[in-house]
């Protein structure tokens, strides 16, 4: 056995994190568990009771198949990434159609569903069935460069192929699942990024960035993307009977098929008022600007109010209690916030 396991596993058994998707052999459930983590802190998962109202409304894999896209995306709305949601429904459809509802538990036939990559496939069947599969994600990364000083930035291949290599060396044969949790939950809480708690770690003794004073210097981090900035107006059109227009966004680029008040880009050559009573037709209030980042793209809306009883083409007329039944990520929910003077 390495000699990390024994120590990591004792300071797991000592007190780790009890999360719902731990201790549990439902594989659908922690599949649901590792899609939504993967770009999501847990404490929003959690606290904001993402993951107990997704599976309350998708309680199985069949369940999910059945779905209509806008209710699965409306059950993902806030979580951003969107395309996690619409891999897993198809995953979801797949197991239906084509596993009779079980999920594959080969890894092999399992990492052939959408969305569900090495990480994904390791994590599910390590975790549920105790599989003696590798993972590893930023946390994991971090620890096991750090213990084994991995030169390289971790955005090149040969850099991960070593890392994964180590992530499969470490793998103890009695309980990978465990391993794998502790390993995360190192990464999390004792091996940051910034302030590692050396004093704290159950494999000090052994790292390699300890030794050297080098904490710092692991992992190497990537190129950066470059952040581009869009400068957008949107309009709230009300009608009298209280109802506002909503559109959906093209099926393809930034939030395909997702919801949005009227929308459109605010060019070099113009002003967001004049952009938005182009989109409007009729007089408008201004209500203030809303900011949003993506992972690579900042907006800034500049947010418009006015009474019509048009809207565009393709529009749907709502009330504010029936945006939960939509796919509406946080920049629309934070613009008809601000037109409604919630901002
Ligand atoms: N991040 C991704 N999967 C996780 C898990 N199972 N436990 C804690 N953090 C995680």
């Amino acid at each position: 056995m390495h000699p990390i396991a024994p120590p990591l596993l004792a300071w797991y058994d000592a007190g780790h994190r009890l999360f719902p998707w731990r201790g549990i052999d439902d594989l659908y459930r922690i599949w649901v568990s590792e899609i939504m983590l993967q770009q999501t802190r847990i404490q929003t998962v959690l606290d904001r009771g993402y993951y107990d109202r997704f599976l309350e409304r998708f309680p199985t894999v069949e369940a999910l198949a059945a779905a209509d896209e806008d209710a699965v995306l409306a059950a993902w709305s806030g979580l951003g990434f969107y395309r996690r949601a619409r891999n897993l429904h198809a995953g979801a459809k797949a197991v239906v159609a084509e596993y009779d509802g079980r999920i594959p538990e080969d890894p092999a036939v399992l990492g052939t569903l959408p969305g569900i990559g090495r990480y994904t496939c390791g994590a599910i069947l390590s975790s549920g069935r105790n599989r003696k599969l590798p993972i590893l994600d930023g946390n994991v990364i971090r620890v096991l460069s750090r213990l084994h000083e991995v030169d390289g930035p971790i955005d090149k291949t040969a850099t991960l192929k070593e890392l994964w290599r180590l992530a499969e060396a470490v793998l103890p044969d009695g309980r990978p699942g465990d391993f794998n949790q502790a390993l995360m939950d190192l990464g999390a809480t004792v091996c940051t990024p910034t302030s590692p708690d050396c004093d704290g770690c159950p494999l000090s003794a052994g790292c390699g960035a300890r030794a050297a004073g080098a904490q710092a210097d692991y992992p190497q981090p990537g190129k950066r993307t470059k952040v581009t900035f869009e400068v957008r107006a949107a309009v709230m059109l009300t009608r009298d009977d209280g109802r506002f227009a909503v559109v959906r966004r093209p099926a393809d680029g930034l939030l395909p098929n997702l919801f949005e008040l009227p929308a459109a880009t605010v060019g070099d050559d113009t002003t967001p008022a004049d952009v938005a009573a182009a989109l409007a037709g009729v007089e408008l209030r201004n209500c203030g600007q809303v900011d949003h980042r993506f992972s690579h793209r900042h907006w800034t809306t500049h947010v418009f109010r006015g009474a019509s009883e048009v809207g565009p083409d393709d529009v749907r007329w709502v009330t504010r209690a029936e945006l939960s039944e939509l796919g509406l990520p946080s920049v629309s929910r934070k613009a008809i916030e601000a037109a409604m003077g919630l901002g």
